[in-house]
């Protein structure tokens, strides 16, 4: 029968995973490893995973779990359009499989509670289980006693995320309790990823993100995202500094980033010396009138002549940009979306690790940068900012300023994604 389905061979690192296999099995593998691949052949009983299965194709029944519904989808219809041949009953309301033989797949999310409750497996796969929010309940409650009948095993794969619930099962494995076997390989071990895609994230990304992304490490704390500050940081004399003691030198330029407080936080104003890298004023301050915010950048435009200054734009911060623009100001926007974020935050964070900056102790500033934190989105895309209630708005104009400086230093015109107007 599987003559008729387009099913891969499992590469080296998913046969060494099948081929160690126990009852409960923790796969910790880097992003784009072949985990979701493999999790297919699994509850399919396909390609090297036939052996003695107890999966779909020899007419078992398998349930597939995934954090949301987002990342189930993918899964989802990959099993659909491989199992075409074979599929005899199809339900895109229940997410449900059935085949020849009488094997089904059932897909469901972790964001339904209720997910596997009552129904008998002879395997379960759990899809990116590290960043699933209740895993622990999900997995006790839910979908082990789903094993019992069968006696089935479960997969749980994912890339690592901190040292959560998946991070304890992951333990299990690796101290050797019984039934429980673990693994933990990087991106690299996919033989289809091609080597320099991993060495140009290891160059691009902050180190702890490629730490946890493509090596699969279990870091401390996963959330942070800027290591090495205190030996980026120079002394001031009180918060006040910036007023009195910094003004322009000649023959520097200077780059002004802005962040605009929305309701409840602060405007923060960052000059960099584009030069120097170095952070030579900071104005931060919680007046959200226009007229207010407008006042003090100019106060500051005045201190650093010509100073091109970027302002963080989305709906709200245009009408303030074009107040600024007649004020004869020399602002351009900066388009801030995730994708724009997430490449000025990694830019910032390399030149921390790489002590290429240097910036004010000044407690706001490094209070923020050391909560800033870094949350991977079913998308796989990720989302940095701060944990929640907390302020990033001047982390944030840092970013815009350092960005823009690192624009001007290289005497280019700045091409990337991040687009500035
Ligand atoms: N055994 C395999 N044979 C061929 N391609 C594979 C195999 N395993 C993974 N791949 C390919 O590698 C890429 C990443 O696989 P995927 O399972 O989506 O990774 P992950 O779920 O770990 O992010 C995909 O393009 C997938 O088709
Ligand atoms: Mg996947």
């Amino acid at each position: 029968m599987t003559k008729r389905l387009k099913l891969p061979a499992l590469h080296i690192a998913q046969q060494k995973v099948w081929q160690g296999r126990a009852r409960y099995n923790v796969v910790c593998l880097g992003r784009r490893s072949g985990k979701t691949a493999l999790g297919i052949m699994l509850a399919l009983g396909a390609s090297a995973c036939s052996d003695l299965a107890t999966a779909a194709l020899q007419g078992y029944p398998v349930g597939w779990f995934a954090p949301t519904y987002k990342v189930l989808d993918a899964a989802w219809r990959e099993s659909k359009d491989r199992l075409k041949p074979v599929i005899t009953c199809k339900s895109e309301q229940s997410k449900r499989l059935e085949i020849i033989g009488g094997g089904a797949v059932d897909f469901w999310s972790l964001e339904d509670e209720d997910a596997g409750r009552g129904r008998k497996y002879s395997r379960v796969i759990i899809d990116e289980a590290g960043i699933a929010k209740r895993l622990q309940p999900a997995w006790e409650n839910a979908i082990r006693p789903t094993l019992t009948d069968f006696g089935g095993d479960a997969w749980f794969l994912s890339t690592p995320k901190g040292r959560n619930y998946f991070y304890d099962c992951y333990q299990r494995g690796v101290n050797h309790e019984p039934n429980w076997a673990s693994w933990q390989m990087p991106t690299a071990c996919n033989p289809f990823i091609h080597p320099d895609e991993i060495e140009e994230a290891r160059r691009n990304l902050p180190e702890r993100t490629f730490q946890q992304e493509y090596l699969a490490q279990f870091l401390d704390d996963a959330g942070g995202v800027f290591r090495n500050i205190s030996a980026c940081t120079y002394d001031i004399p009180n918060d006040d500094w910036w007023r009195k003691e910094q003004k322009q030198t000649d023959g520097r330029a200077y780059v002004i980033g802005v962040d605009l407080a929305r309701v409840e936080d602060f405007t923060v104003i960052t000059v960099v010396d584009a030069r120097d890298r170095k952070v030579v004023a900071v104005d931060r301050f919680n007046q959200v009138e226009y007229v207010m915010q407008l006042e003090r950048l100019v106060a500051m435009s005045q201190r650093f002549k010509g100073a091109p200054i970027l302002i963080e734009s989305n709906n709200t911060g245009l009408p303030f940009l074009e107040q600024a623009k007649r004020r004869g100001l020399p602002v351009r926007a900066f388009q801030t979306t995730n994708a724009s974020k997430a490449e000025i935050i990694e830019k910032l964070a390399i030149a921390f690790e790489q002590g290429t900056i240097s910036i004010p102790d000044y407690p706001p500033l490094i209070n923020e940068l050391m909560c800033f934190e870094q949350e991977r989105l079913p998308s796989g895309m990720i989302r940095y900012g701060a944990p929640h209630g907390q302020h990033d708005d001047t982390v944030m104009s840092l970013a815009i300023a350092f960005y823009g400086a690192t624009g001007i230093a290289q005497s280019a015109p700045i091409t990337s994604g991040a687009r500035i107007y």
